[in-house]
């Protein structure tokens, strides 16, 4: 084997990477060592600033193959034919925990997809659960400022949490799921995803549809208890890499089966709930889950940081075929992220190796910090041009969204019942699972203020009254005196 030698950054062969020049074996360093300058220049640009949400992840290369034709709702080229595979990346993550935080936390689990179809990049960015916690942008930054440390004791606040809960009945539902068996996973493998939102499908007949989208684990759902994670936290804080990358690494390939729930068009103004509010799951039995497809993953990336860390999402990344809806969090969201990643990576991000389209990129966009890969430069670097650059695509304008109202500040909880599904959820669950439940919200309460618990459990009864007493229980807390006080509107 030939023997391969250390290069500067210029590409010169470097004849000592352990030891600076000195002076002498005594003597000072020279300002003529300029590797070591440069080494230790280059360890102080090695990060670059974390996630402000979801920043500890793992992430995986695979693929999409169609199972069933859905041509009459989506003209999007990932889902042409039966068979048709198209290459895709997954990160999934945490969302409160820091860079090195531990995997076996109880939190909500991003599910971020990236599918490198042949008209552009198809993002789609979801979580684990099919709801959220909020349902106007307006509320995301104050929620995930509760979810993070407290600008003076630098630590998580409980006490913030059910604050902000126990103010945003809203939650409800998505706290439900946060604190059953399915709020803390043994790894990505063995957990569903979701879109959560609503998006568009739309078809060459120009017709668009409601969708949501689903990712069934075939791997069989798996969580560990309270207690479990404890034990597993002291023994490792990478769990759900290491499952994910050894899994892949020896062959065992997860995968997903991926389903739709398709509403009419016209039908969104009838139902009898808001389908744009990420709050709700759209009954199954009124929109069955149509199977249209696996994802499997099968490949590890080479390099985290390159491909993972800068691996950048957006809700933003729709194709034609495929399209957003009025869901006023969604809405927000496609702003969010583009911003994101231009501070967090750079304004050429989506150039990068892993971000790049697989296909043919052209716009006249130009210049700027890290402009790394050189397009050839042409006489069209402007447009309107007659020295024929590229020119508009019609033919993937979508079909027109109707609007109708007035514009105002619609009240975030204008729309209702925010306790009729948490409640069927509840009752989904066994005696075992509602035990668990109960023990989960009450130790994720400890230390939290009594009247913002009793606030809590006041929406809590709303949703069943049995919550609030499993509740009250596992707190130790004797029932109060007069009505449960429950403040927020509902
Ligand atoms: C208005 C509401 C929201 C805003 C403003 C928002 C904003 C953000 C931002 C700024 C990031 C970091 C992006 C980056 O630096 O790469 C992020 C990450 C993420 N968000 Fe949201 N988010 C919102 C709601 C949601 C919802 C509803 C979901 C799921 C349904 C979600 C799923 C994710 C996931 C999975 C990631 C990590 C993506 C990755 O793996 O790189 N977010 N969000």
């Amino acid at each position: 084997m030939s023997t391969t030698f250390i290069t500067t950054t210029a590409g010169a062969p470097w004849p000592s990477n352990e030891d600076s020049k000195s002076a002498g074996p005594r003597g000072p360093l020279l300002l003529e060592n300029y590797q070591l300058l440069e080494k230790l220049a280059h360890q102080n640009r090695e990060r670059i600033p974390e996630r402000t949400v979801h920043a500890k992840g793992s992430g995986a290369y695979g693929t999409f193959t169609v199972t069933r034709d859905i041509t009459e709702y989506s003209c999007a080229s990932v889902f042409a034919e039966i068979g048709k595979a198209t290459p895709m990346l997954a990160r999934f993550s945490t969302v409160a925990g820091e860079r090195g935080a531990a995997d076996a936390e109880r939190d909500v689990r991003g599910f971020a997809l990236k599918f490198y179809t042949d008209d552009g990049n198809w993002d789609l960015v979801g979580n684990n659960t099919p709801v959220f916690f909020v349902r106007d942008p307006m509320k995301f930054p104050d929620f995930i400022h509760t979810q993070k440390r407290h600008p003076r004791t630098n630590m998580r606040s409980a006490a913030a949490m059910w604050d902000f809960w126990s103010l945003s009945p809203e939650s409800l539902h998505q706290v439900t799921i946060l604190f059953s068996d399915r709020g803390l996973p043994q790894g990505f493998r063995f957990m569903n995803g979701y879109g959560s939102h609503t998006y568009s499908l739309w078809n060459a007949r120009r017709e668009r549809f409601w969708v949501k989208f689903h990712f069934k684990t075939q791997q069989g759902h798996r969580f560990w208890t309270n207690d479990e994670a404890k034990e597993i936290v002291g023994r490792s804080r990478e769990t759900s890499q290491e499952d994910l990358f050894t899994a892949i690494e020896g062959g065992d390939f997860p995968r997903w089966t991926v389903c739709i729930q398709v509403m009419a068009e016209h039908e969104a103004e009838q139902v009898g709930f808001n389908p744009f509010d990420v709050t709700k799951v759209w009954p199954h039995k009124d929109y069955p889950l149509i199977e249209v497809g696996v994802m499997e993953l099968n490949h590890n990336p080479e390099n985290y940081f390159a491909e993972i860390e800068q691996a950048s999402f957006s809700p933003s990344n729709i194709v034609p075929g495929i399209g957003f809806s009025p869901d006023k969090m969604l809405q927000g969201r496609i702003f969010a992220y583009a911003d994101a990643h231009r501070y967090r990576v750079g304004t050429h991000y989506e150039a990068l190796p892993v971000n790049r389209p697989r296909v043919a990129v052209r716009n006249y966009h130009m210049d700027g910090p890290m402009r790394f890969d050189a397009p050839k430069a042409t006489d069209a670097y402007y447009e309107p041009n007659s020295v024929h650059g590229p020119v508009d695509a019609p033919f993937a304008i979508e079909p027109p969204l109707r609007v109708s109202g007035e514009a105002t500040y619609y009240e975030h909880r204008g729309d209702g019942d925010d306790f009729a599904q948490p409640r069927a959820l509840y009752a989904l669950f066994d005696d075992a699972q509602k035990e668990r439940f109960h023990g989960n919200v009450a130790a994720a309460m400890d230390g939290v203020p009594e009247h913002i618990i009793e606030r809590q459990l006041g929406l809590f009864a709303k949703v069943d009254p049995a919550i609030a007493k499993g509740i009250r229980g596992k707190l130790a807390m004797p029932e109060p005196v007069g009505p449960a006080t429950a403040t927020a509107a509902g």
